[in-house]
């Protein structure tokens, strides 16, 4: 790999899942539209993420990253930004207490529109199009015009990810994230499961730590940064190279380069080649980056991919995203657990129980089985506790909003239900009360690792 990065080196390698623009003039003009806008984070916010990811990687952290597969253009609007970004925090509030760690916040949104494919085409009765890509790609209606992928859709794209992050700011810093309030909300859905029992005692602990710290005087009036304001960041894909490179600037105060479209991005499953495109751009922006990994990724691809993304091995820059499937976790993750702790790599291990757990229902539809998904959660947590490794996080589709997309929890979905209130463009998510349900089962694995926080201040007392 030749050592000299810039933001359009990535346009010598070999490019999976970008589409094919017909009107390159087009596309060429849209790039120089989007390079003069201003950018959507600040490095400086990037910076303060990777610090908050070195800790997770030393155990004193929790990663959650959650929100839509493909946020959509139909669906933008202020309701379902403050549904998933309040069953975000939601969940925070549950498994910051049962790890005693802090959470760090991720939403996959402002920014996660484009979607790789396992096929160029799709086929339906005798035509055949282009596949939908995402909205800053194609539209999703079947038909050719539609799914002719068009630039000037990653220029809205651009427009809708400011707005979703002006919200989300204003939500984090103007009293929308009281922890009062959030613990009140995860009351009314403790009272309202079928499972009220199993949760409450949980709940009542964490009143009472709230009612024990306003005794103390920490009160939202004192202390805001405590208990009013919270750190929310953003993330999607780094798929669509056009778009990401054209919001990649320099940094004026460490003269860096960032990708500034977000606060972290990811590679994923179908395009982490050692040669490819979306690797090449990734090596050489500063933000904390993440990479999915598959099944099939092998022990010697997988440290020469850390080498090229980390090669100074610093903790923070890299989360190692696991996508194994339940049936698979229990053999394929330790080996890959085990090679990185040898070979003293430092990564941030995170389980997405999403992506290798899709079937198909009876009834057509694309669903993943809340049981499914819990069990891979479970698997990631034993395979940790094997190898002595820290379990740093999880990454879930999901909304805030009512849907019926994904199978079982306490609400007992079935295929049948489908139907009623399946929205997705994509990939099927976790509605607000399956996401709560999980965050409750994953305070009970965090708990059964220890308290790695009060542990690590018992020692400094000591
Ligand atoms: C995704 O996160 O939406 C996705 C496509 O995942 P993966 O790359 O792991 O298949
Ligand atoms: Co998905």
């Amino acid at each position: 790999m030749s050592t000299t990065w810039t933001p359009d080196s990535w346009r010598n390698k070999p490019a999976k899942q970008l589409p094919a623009y017909k009107d390159e003039a087009a596309l060429a003009d849209t790039e120089q539209r989007l390079a003069k806008l201003p950018p959507l984070v600040f490095a400086g916010e990037a910076r303060n993420l990777r610090k908050q990811l070195a800790e997770v990687c030393e155990g004193k952290g929790f990663l959650l990253q959650g929100g839509d597969c493909a946020e959509s253009f139909a669906e933008f609007g202020a309701d379902k930004i403050r549904d998933t970004f309040r069953v975000l925090l939601q969940m925070s509030v549950v498994m910051t207490f049962a790890g005693s760690v802090p959470v760090v916040k991720m939403g996959r949104m402002a920014g996660q529109f484009a979607k790789p494919r396992s096929s160029d085409h799709e086929t339906q009765d005798d035509v055949t199009l282009p596949s939908y890509r995402g909205d800053i790609i194609n539209s999703l209606d079947f038909t050719a015009e539609a799914r002719e992928p068009n630039p000037e859709r990653m220029i809205q794209s651009y427009y809708q990810a400011a707005a979703t992050l002006n919200l989300l700011r204003a939500f984090a810093q103007g009293g929308y994230a009281d922890l009062h309030r959030v613990h009140g909300w995860n009351l009314d859905f403790v009272n309202d499961s079928p499972l009220t029992e199993r949760y409450e005692q949980l709940a009542a602990e964490i009143a009472q730590s709230l009612s024990f710290m306003s005794a103390c005087g920490i009160t939202g009036d004192k202390t805001p940064e405590l208990l009013r304001q919270t750190e929310f960041y953003t993330c999607h894909e780094a798929l669509l190279l056009p778009y990401e490179q054209a919001l990649t600037r320099v940094d004026s105060t460490t003269g860096k380069w960032y990708d500034c479209s977000a606060h972290f991005v990811w590679i994923g499953a179908r395009t982490h080649q050692t040669d490819g495109a979306q690797v090449e751009f990734a090596r050489g922006i500063h933000n904390p980056i993440g990479m999915k990994v598959s099944p099939d990724v092998d022990r010697d691809s997988l440290l020469k991919l850390i080498d090229i993304l980390n090669p100074h091995n610093d903790p923070g820059r890299l989360t190692l995203i696991a996508r194994m499937g339940a049936d698979k976790v229990e053999d394929k993750l330790p080996p890959l657990l085990r090679a990185v702790k040898e070979e003293g790599r430092k990564v941030v291990w995170s389980c997405d129980p999403m992506h290798g757990n899709i079937v198909k229902a009876d009834s057509g539809y694309k669903t993943r089985r809340f049981n499914d998904i819990m069990r891979e959660i479970k698997g990631f947590f034993a395979a940790h506790r094997a190898e002595g490794t820290h379990p740093g996080g999880i990454h879930l589709e999901l909304t805030g909003q009512d849907v019926t997309e994904c199978t079982g929890g306490a609400h007992k979905i079935d295929d049948a239900d489908l139907s009623s209130r399946y929205h997705t463009h994509c990939d099927p998510r976790l509605n607000a009360n399956q996401a709560l349900e999980l965050a409750f089962l994953v305070a009970d694995e965090l708990k059964s690792m220890g308290k790695p926080g009060l542990n690590a201040q018992v020692a400094a007392a000591e």
